[in-house]
């Protein structure tokens, strides 16, 4: 629940804005360090998620690495506090100075995914000088059964390199001699509520792994990357992921053998609940089946619910009516994506009011952009810095 003076506050702000609420992003970070330091696995925060500098450092001050997929955000991360040697860069277009700058950098390990790209930052790699740590993403083709648009594990998938092929790719990679090769790196989907496709991610791993003992080959390092889930329906109940759950069945089902150490790429989990969407109503509009609530953000500030059908939840702040009504609730764009929600039910709704889109935290500011020439939404800060 918004708190009324959180609302209050907000009745001074310039809407459309965000809002971080820096103390449950501290809360999820103190019960997810907890989670994973019992048994000594690392976290790359995934900055993809949320790159807002004030974010970072909060995230950062807890000892975390960072994931990256671009060279501004391996350059970012460590402006804000994450360490070089924690910091792992993936993606499966990397360009030239991309991986200029992380060799600049010396960053921790590089997530490579075909056998091009293991070429180019060997060749790139030996111009310079360095070598570079590399951990192979390996497409395991497994169901997520998440939203068929961030659903990534599946073997047609454009990411890593498929299971079949990885023996032959690992000896191409201990061929080259400016690269080290450190780990096997996996990602399945985002928002991922069931612990299941990641006990099939661990038995895959450890396929995996008894197929490179075979060929003398053991690697240090396992990165399963991000992809837990959060409540989208029910935040005030569930503000935090249940992140012992997943941790849990990781550690019984994951074959980790001495010296190893275990890897993950969290975003959504950690950002995703402390971030809210507030916009003002512009205007009501009655139609024949529905009453548009047209308000003050569009898809420019928030594209989730445009992009991928996906749901945030849509609340009245300041409304003091009892009385229910239907409404879509739409933006300014010229677009007729530009819908968050249709037919949901909330209190009588006026020009003025305050609407919040709860879970806005992650996938949310990083995605705005300036179509229609409008201004990028503001962001306040729950310790009003
Ligand atoms: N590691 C890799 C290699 C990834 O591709 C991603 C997300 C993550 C980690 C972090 O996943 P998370 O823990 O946040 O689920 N914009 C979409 C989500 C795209 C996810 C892309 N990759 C959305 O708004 O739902």
């Amino acid at each position: 629940m918004i708190a009324q003076e959180d609302i209050r506050k907000f009745e001074t702000f310039s809407t459309p804005f965000y809002y971080y609420d820096l103390s449950l992003l501290r809360k999820t970070l103190d019960v997810l360090k907890k989670a994973v330091d019992k048994y000594g696995y690392n976290v790359h925060y995934a900055v993809k998620a949320n790159a807002n500098p004030r974010i970072l450092q909060v995230i950062s001050s807890y000892g975390f690495g960072a994931d990256c997929v671009s060279g501004n955000e391996v350059s970012k991360a460590i402006e804000c506090g994450f360490p070089a040697s924690k910091v792992v860069f993936a993606g499966v277009g990397k360009s030239d100075p991309e991986i200029i700058n992380a060799l600049n950098h010396d960053i921790f390990c590089f997530n490579c995914e075909s056998i091009q790209e293991l070429e180019v930052i060997n060749e790139i790699a030996g111009k310079m000088g360095k070598t570079a740590n590399v951990a192979l993403r390996l497409n395991p083709g497994i169901d997520a059964h998440t939203n068929k648009c961030i659903n990534t594990g599946l073997a047609d998938s454009k990411f890593g390199i498929d299971f079949n092929k990885m023996e032959e790719v690992v000896k191409i990679a201990l061929g080259l001699k400016n690269i080290k090769l450190k780990g096997l790196h996996f990602h399945i989907g985002s928002q991922i509520l069931d612990p299941e496709p990641y006990r099939l991610l661990c038995l895959r791993s450890n396929e995996m792994q008894e197929k490179l003992a075979k060929m003398g080959v053991e690697l240090p390092e396992i990165n399963l990357g991000g992809g837990i889930g959060v409540d989208y329906y029910k935040p005030d109940e569930n503000p935090i992921p249940d992140f012992d759950t997943f941790i849990e069945s990781i550690h019984s089902n994951l074959v980790v053998k001495p010296g190893q150490h275990v890897h993950f790429e969290f975003g959504r989990a950690v950002v995703g609940q402390c971030g809210t969407m507030v916009s003002r109503v512009l205007y009501i509009k009655p139609a024949s089946q529905t009453n548009f609530a047209i308000v003050d953000a569009g898809f420019t500030d928030l594209i989730r619910p445009a992009l991928y059908g996906s749901y945030h939840k849509i609340e009245n702040l300041t409304s003091q009516s009892s009385e229910t009504l239907s409404y879509d609730v739409v933006g300014p764009i010229c677009e007729s994506t530009d819908v968050f929600d249709k037919g949901i039910k909330l209190p009588e709704t006026k020009r003025g009011d305050l609407l919040a889109f709860r879970t806005a935290g992650a996938y949310g500011e990083i995605m705005a952009s300036q179509y229609n020439l409008r201004k990028l939404p503001n962001v306040y800060y729950s310790d009003n810095q």
